[in-house]
């Protein structure tokens, strides 16, 4: 099928399903936009498209995070579904259904598929050695080991790859290995795994590669893995594990992976149970002449172009027509930074910005190939500024003053530039084709050269000299229409990208914006009083939000048992270095120390600052003997605001170690220590 063909085109359409773990983020949002804006550019042209995605809510992580919330995994899931869905909406990503694929339609299209492919042959097992946590009671995946480098004995690295030296290895070779999750070191330990066949589909996936329109870069990746060999595919995790039991086992679970793809299925004939209308064979079926696409980024190809085409083979379902793979965001020309304050999520961003800002520089950016992207902030700005403000809504800002004061809102009744219209409307087709060959970028540089034209155009006639003269009134009227029609047209061409900007033009102009309608030519109608529809973007709200990024930074949580202290009493927010060096730690002799009448847990300290005396009410009365403090040093805040206390004045706070009751630790006298010390 051709972009110009009129005839309705069946077309079923998914994003990657974020991991129900962590929060969408700008770097995610990409792929969203990106696929969006084709599926809203497919329904504009007519034709029947669906997009579905879900959220990927099994595996490890997702088990040991919900762990160390100390929640179950489905508590966490629907919490994680709930945001995403939510950051989705506000950014316009207009899903058909998001669903999960923790769902019963998942688990009933993984068991269909894999017993399929074992009834075909396509399933074998074997025994393999892992590692195994003792403790935990648990094979650990290759990120939850880490140990010494095995080549350069650097510390504290990877499972599978060495930051320092680079080198790639097993987490069996790791040395001092420990198990992230317990600490413990584990050790090997042997189990049955199930294996997907994937060599035996060589051929079948070397056709489909050339039959399909992939991408000229991931033709190439796979052409590199068919010489590299297949390999077969480990599709089992042993228990304790958060996914789908494997059917005729009770301790065997379909790896994330495994089930994660079928989730596009699983999400769709969701859809289909409350949409009668949507007929779900005419989808799956093997012989259906429906296209499918599925939108992903460059890390996940081999899942997509190897594994998933040759699981819906081996199980008689329909293969994708073709996988779109695009790069990476980058910000600031660098990946995305938590300290930098570049990594930024899609919640932050929406507390700052307008959301269609990033659509129209995504839009603006994208092209069909797998290259990165870089959001440059400033550019950011510059580029929404001067091309939607600045090109596009100027346009309409500039004409319909005119046409609302002087003409009661009513455009002229005939079109007095034919020519310059068709100019516009004849761009149909080729910005149609740009936006179906996924070339966003190339559409909007047309439709931006065509904004440049309307406002020459305006410049040209200057309806603001024109309006002076009486006799030109009409004159004035026709000017402001044509200007008002080529805003039209514009907008419409970046609906799909800017669908909410859209939805104002189209209250502004009493119209809706429909492909079928660009060469409508508004005549003699009655269009509304013209409102500011967007804000140029102020650097100001960018640095906020980069800020708020860098505030939200907190450490790489750790995995962490249930009952880890950090688990019931996690660590507070993180303050600036700033902030923590306003505190002055002072070395205090205990200058005198006795019981509070009427106080449990206090003891009122004399602290002698080696010149200075303070006040102060500490709560260890359950650890010491006043007589056992006297002449021990300890350490204070010594720059703590006085606060009253119903006993008296507190003038500062010593600072005190340990699990509490009686085993609360202050410091011996040192040698050295001096009252009045800074602790540094
Ligand atoms: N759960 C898997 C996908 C399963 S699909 C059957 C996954 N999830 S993810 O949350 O890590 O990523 C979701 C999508 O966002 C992927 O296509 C991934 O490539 C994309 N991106 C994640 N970070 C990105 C950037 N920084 N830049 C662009 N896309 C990024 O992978
Ligand atoms: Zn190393």
């Amino acid at each position: 099928m051709t972009a110009n063909s009129n005839s309705t085109r069946q077309i079923l359409v998914t994003s990657a399903l974020p991991y129900a773990n962590g929060p969408i983020h700008l770097g995610h949002m990409l792929e969203y936009i990106q696929t969006d804006i084709w599926v809203r550019f497919q329904k504009m042209r007519g034709h029947e498209c669906h997009y579905v995605c879900a959220d990927d809510a099994h595996g490890t992580p997702i088990m040991l995070k919900a762990q160390q919330l100390g929640i179950t995994p489905e508590e966490m899931i629907d919490q994680v579904n709930a945001e995403h869905q939510q950051d989705f909406k506000d950014f316009g990503v207009a899903f058909d259904n998001f669903h999960s694929t923790h769902s019963d339609e998942n688990r009933h299209f993984a068991e269909l598929i894999y017993n399929r492919l074992n009834d075909n042959g396509f399933i074998s097992t074997k025994v393999i050695e892992q590692l195994f946590d003792p403790e935990k009671q648990m094979f650990l995946p290759d990120r939850f080991v880490k140990g010494d480098c095995p080549s350069c004995g650097s510390e504290d690295q990877n499972g599978d790859n060495c930051d320092s030296c680079g080198a790639t290895y097993t987490p069996v070779e790791l040395k001092n290995p420990r198990s992230v999750v317990s600490g413990a070191t584990p050790v090997l330990k042997e189990s049955e795994h199930y294996f997907f066949e994937l060599p035996k589909f060589e051929a079948m996936l070397k056709e489909w590669t050339r039959s399909g329109s992939l991408q000229d870069e991931m033709a190439n990746k796979l052409a590199e893995w068919f010489t590299d060999g297949l390999q077969n595919w480990d599709i089992s995790r042993d228990a304790p594990y958060f996914g789908f039991n494997i059917p005729g086992t009770t301790d065997k679970f379909f790896y994330v992976w495994l089930d994660a793809p079928i989730g596009y299925i699983g999400s769709f004939k969701n859809l289909c149970d409350k949409n009668p209308d949507i007929d779900f064979d005419a989808f799956w079926s093997k012989d259906s002449s429906a296209e499918l696409y599925h939108f992903i980024g460059k890390d996940i190809i081999y899942f997509h172009s190897l594994f998933w085409p040759a699981m819906l083979e081996g199980a008689d379902i329909r293969k994708p027509t073709s996988v779109y793979a695009h790069g990476f965001v980058t910000v600031n020309g660098a990946k995305m930074s938590k300290s930098k304050g570049t990594f930024i999520k899609a919640r932050t961003y929406l507390e700052h910005l307008n959301p269609e800002y990033l659509r129209y520089y995504y839009g603006a950016k994208l092209t069909s190939k797998i290259d990165d992207l870089d959001l440059n902030l400033e550019d950011f700005a510059q580029r929404v500024n001067s091309d939607l403000v600045g090109k596009v809504i100027n346009i309409a800002s500039r004409c319909a003053g005119f046409i609302t004061k002087k003409f009661d809102g009513t455009l002229a009744t005939v079109n007095s530039e034919e020519a310059l219209v068709k100019e516009f409307t004849d761009a149909q087709e080729e910005i149609a084709a740009l936006y179906e060959a996924r070339d966003f970028a190339k559409a909007v540089r047309l439709i931006m050269a065509l904004a440049d034209k309307a406002n020459q155009y305006i410049a040209d006639k200057e309806p603001w000299q024109l309006v002076k003269d009486p006799a030109k009134s009409e004159e004035v009227q026709q000017v402001c229409s044509v200007g008002i029609n080529l805003f039209r047209i514009l907008t419409t061409y970046l609906k799909p990208i800017v669908p909410s900007l859209a939805a104002q033009v189209e209250a502004f102009l009493n119209i809706e914006l429909t492909w079928d309608s660009i060469s409508i030519n508004l005549q003699d109608h009655k269009i509304n009083k013209f409102k500011a529809m967007m804000q140029r973007v102020d650097m100001k709200h960018v640095e906020a939000m980069v800020e708020e990024s860098k505030e939200n930074l907190q450490p790489a949580a750790p995995v962490l048992d249930a009952n880890s202290p950090l688990a019931k009493d996690p660590i507070a927010d993180e303050i600036s270095f700033d902030d923590f060096a306003k505190i002055d730690l002072r070395v205090a002799k205990i200058a005198k120390a006795e019981h509070v009448k009427g106080a449990d847990k206090l003891l009122r300290l004399e602290l002698d600052l080696g010149g200075e005396t303070r006040q102060v009410f500490a709560g260890i009365k359950s650890a010491y003997q006043p007589e056992q403090l006297e002449g021990k040093l300890t350490v204070m805040v010594a720059n703590l605001a006085p606060r009253k206390m119903r006993f008296g004045m507190s003038e500062g706070m010593v600072l005190a170690a340990g699990p509490g009751g009686e085993e609360l630790w202050i410091l011996n006298p040192e040698e050295g220590a001096q009252p009045g010390m800074r602790v540094k």
